[in-house]
């Protein structure tokens, strides 16, 4: 079953840049690079940081806390000290707002 929720507009949002939904307190980082939209879970493998307050370099996110590294595009873990790959959801942009797939 789908559960497409509603993240911002897709005019507003700036590239390499990211902005969290939370779904029913399942918080999901949605990111924009160059247009192109993508989501994964928003909390770190390692331990609990937020992701979404890391720096986008390239197509990688990099955890706050401690350094891991993970593509954005696809979840896989690229660097320690984060061993597990994060969750991935779909993402659309209906009537030029980005929505999320928290189920998918
Ligand atoms: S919490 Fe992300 S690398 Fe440690």
């Amino acid at each position: 079953m789908n559960a497409w929720i509603d993240v911002a507009a897709a005019d507003d949002w700036p590239s390499g840049t990211c902005k969290v939904a939370d779904h029913h307190g399942l918080p999901i980082a949605v990111f924009n690079l160059q247009g192109r939209f993508y989501a994964t879970d928003n909390i770190c493998t390692h331990e609990y940081a937020e992701l979404c307050g890391g720096a986008i370099e390239g197509e990688e996110i990099v955890c706050p806390w401690h350094g891991a590294r993970f593509s954005i595009p696809t979840g896989k873990v690229n660097s320690a000290p984060a061993y597990e790959d994060l969750k991935t959801y779909p993402v659309r942009v209906e009537g030029g707002m980005v929505q999320v797939d928290a189920e998918g």
